[in-house]
């Protein structure tokens, strides 16, 4: 059996919630556990037998960094990789329907859809195996996890015949409680999805012609809303189950200091050698700690637990880092403390500084509890209590102290600055 796979990633008026790393910099690309996200889904893709190519479709523009990920990635994996840019954004199902020619070349017998903001023990060869156990030919399978009953509402839910699997009712972010098993947007299809989502194109279109609809988003078709909801109980739709899977998505920047915590601890199992290890000349490792091979950190400093250090950055005497990503060319100087805390590309943080943000993470004593990705404001406009976010070439002076704030890129902060934006 031939199979491809596709990694929906978006583009630039998507990832709201991130800013303002994804300011200047494609989201997909942010380094989690010391990887670009999508990076992880590629790594996952390699290790299926018979994968004839790996397509991202999104509406970013290329850019050099997404060309140079990407031709680095099909080096490394050793599978052909292409990116496929929408003209605009076209839906999760209607980027696919757009390119549908480029996906069914090479007849596969079916293709993997990963939402590209997944962060994920992705279980690909268990998917496979329960697709393939139903010999009813063409019929779809995507892969759920069981949610708290309040959480439930924020994703994609759905009821199950409990024998069969099969999909019986599916409502996407829902407004009272429909199941606890939720969509983790990873799908593998056959190419009969064609003729469903070619269906709801078709109808769309006439709807424009018959002077319906003036809607801007015609051309837009959702997988989860437009495709699943009506395909459910009709005996196509196939849920695998995976009750305990480490899982999330990838929205806020606090969710991504998350992910970075579950990726870097599946390296125990998938790649123990990227988790940096305590030795003489090194300097003092907690827990599950990433440090690039570039980056410089002196033997005084402590890191971890969770913490991600990018490619050439300098870490001083006495500095403290934890539950932190550190980006690409960043400087951390003597006796400095970061924690809970993104700090972004060359931004250089003085020293005796502290860093720190409010630390987030799904309730520990629900083990189906899910990381929420909070809006960056209340309802009542307040700045949401969370990570700290240094934005690139932000400069912090010594002996300050930056607490639960968000700074814009090329900033230069004179003093103590706490729970607020810096436009
Ligand atoms: P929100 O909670 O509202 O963000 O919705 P969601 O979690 O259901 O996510 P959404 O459906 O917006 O996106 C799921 C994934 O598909 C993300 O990785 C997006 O980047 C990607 N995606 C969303 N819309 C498009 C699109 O129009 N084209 C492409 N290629 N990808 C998209």
């Amino acid at each position: 059996m031939l199979y491809k796979a596709v990694i929906l990633i978006g583009g630039p008026q998507k990832g709201t919630r991130f800013r303002p790393l994804s300011l200047e910099f494609p989201k997909p690309l942010f380094p989690v556990a010391g990887f670009p996200i999508i990076h992880h889904h590629i790594e996952a893709c390699s290790k299926v037998p018979d994968l004839l190519e790996i397509l991202v479709i999104g509406f970013y523009q290329p850019s050099e960094a997404l060309n140079r990920f990407l031709t680095s990635s099909q080096r490394e994996s050793n599978i052909n990789i292409r990116y496929l840019q929408e003209y605009t954004s076209l839906g999760t199902a209607g980027g696919l329907y757009h390119f549908r020619d480029q996906i069914l070349s090479g007849q596969p017998d079916g293709f993997f859809v990963f939402n590209g903001d997944l962060c994920c023990k992705f279980p690909l060869a268990e998917m496979l195996e329960f697709h393939n156990q139903r010999t009813n030919g063409q019929h779809f399978t995507l892969l759920a996890t069981e949610a708290p009953k309040s959480q439930s509402l924020n994703y994609g839910c759905l009821v199950k015949d409990p024998e069969t699997h099969e999909v019986l009712h599916y409502v996407e972010k829902p407004q009272t409680f429909v199941s606890s098993i939720i969509n983790c947007g990873l799908y593998l299809f056959t190419p009969e999805i064609f003729e469903h989502i070619s269906t709801v194109f078709k109808e769309n279109q006439a709807e424009i012609f018959n002077g319906d609809s003036f809607s801007s988003n015609r051309d837009t078709i959702r997988l989860e809303q437009d495709i699943f909801s009506p395909l459910a109980g009709t005996g196509k739709l196939f849920v695998y189950n995976c009750e305990d899977l480490m899982w999330s998505q990838i929205k806020s920047a606090g969710s991504a200091i998350y992910a970075n915590r579950l990726y870097l601890g599946l390296y125990h199992d998938t790649h123990p050698e990227r988790l940096a290890k305590n030795d003489e000349n090194g300097p003092h490792i907690v827990g599950d700690v990433f440090i690039h091979a570039t980056a410089r950190v002196d033997a005084t400093a402590t890191l971890g637990p969770n913490v991600t250090i990018g490619a050439g950055v300098i870490i001083g005497p006495g500095v403290r880092v934890r539950e932190s990503i550190i980006l690409e060319g960043a400087s951390l100087q003597d006796h400095c403390c970061i924690l809970h805390s993104i700090v972004g590309w060359n931004s250089v943080v003085g020293a005796w500084s502290r860093v720190e943000g409010t630390p987030k993470g799904p309730n520990p004593n629900d083990k189906f509890a899910k990381m929420d990705s909070d809006n960056l404001f209340d309802d009542h406009g307040k700045l949401t209590p969370s990570i700290t976010i240094l934005g690139s070439n932000v400069s912090i002076p010594a002996e300050v102290i930056i607490l639960n704030a968000i700074i814009l890129p090329d900033k230069e902060i004179r003093g103590t600055f706490k729970n607020q934006i810096l436009l």
